[in-house]
């Protein structure tokens, strides 16, 4: 592999890796990181989202628990169920879980926890809460590819974010801002590889869609 990585070779290798060295990350790095997220557009330039990276033990281990209760809630009803996520093979789902289950269990110990945050004019509705996607997601996509090209392992994550007042305290969020994406940064302990994912001739078509 080339020692500066080409866009298409990042994007294609930028799996979700969920298994993270407890080794500090150079601040440096995680800034970067958020420079690299900051370069994303947003609606009408406005700029609102908010990164909040997470290095204390106990702010860590707070969010973790959240984590572990949206984790083991959504674990439940797909374990031994394979009518769940019917689009991915069994073997692949089964790693996948496994690997959620490893981020749940070692989420505390996981150098840098980066919350994607949007900040709002007023204490948001659930419109505005969802119109924020569209500006928050391109900074997320950044981040990741950002870290895949330094080496570091990262994956987007929204299970510990459900309960949103619950995230709020935890992060001394004020009522004007809302989160997105909880993304863990480390060192990787797996190996990085490609994606798998569906081709062209499933998901595209010219002039007008035909089955
Ligand atoms: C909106 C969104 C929410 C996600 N939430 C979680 C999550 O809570 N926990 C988790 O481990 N992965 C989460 N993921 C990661 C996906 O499972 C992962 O991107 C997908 O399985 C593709 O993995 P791959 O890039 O390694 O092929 C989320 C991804 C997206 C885009």
């Amino acid at each position: 592999m080339s020692e500066e990585m080409g866009i298409f070779e990042t994007m294609y290798n930028c799996r979700a890796m969920r298994r993270l060295d407890k080794r500090e990350v150079p601040q440096e790095s995680l800034e970067k990181l958020i420079e690299a997220a900051n370069q994303a557009p947003s609606g009408s330039n406005t700029q609102n989202a908010r990164w909040i990276i997470v290095r204390d033990p106990t702010v860590k281990a707070e969010l973790a628990e959240l984590n572990r209760i949206g984790v083991e809630n959504y674990l439940a009803p797909l374990i031994d169920n394979p009518g769940s996520l019917p689009h991915q093979p069994a073997d692949k789902r089964k790693r996948m879980a496994d690997a959620v289950v490893w981020q749940k269990e070692h989420m505390h110990e996981i150098p840098a926890l980066i919350i994607a945050c949007m900040q709002f004019p007023q204490s948001p509705t659930p419109a505005m809460i969802a119109s924020g996607n569209g500006s928050i997601w391109p900074g997320i996509q950044n981040l990741l590819l950002a870290a895949r090209a330094l080496q570091l392992g990262a994956a987007p994550t929204t299970l510990a974010l459900i309960d949103q007042q619950a995230v709020a305290k935890v992060l001394n969020l004020p009522e004007t801002m809302a989160t997105y994406c909880l993304i863990p940064v480390g060192y990787p302990l797996g190996n990085f590889g490609p994606v798998t994912r569906k081709p062209l001739s499933e998901i595209m078509r010219y002039d007008q869609w035909s089955d």
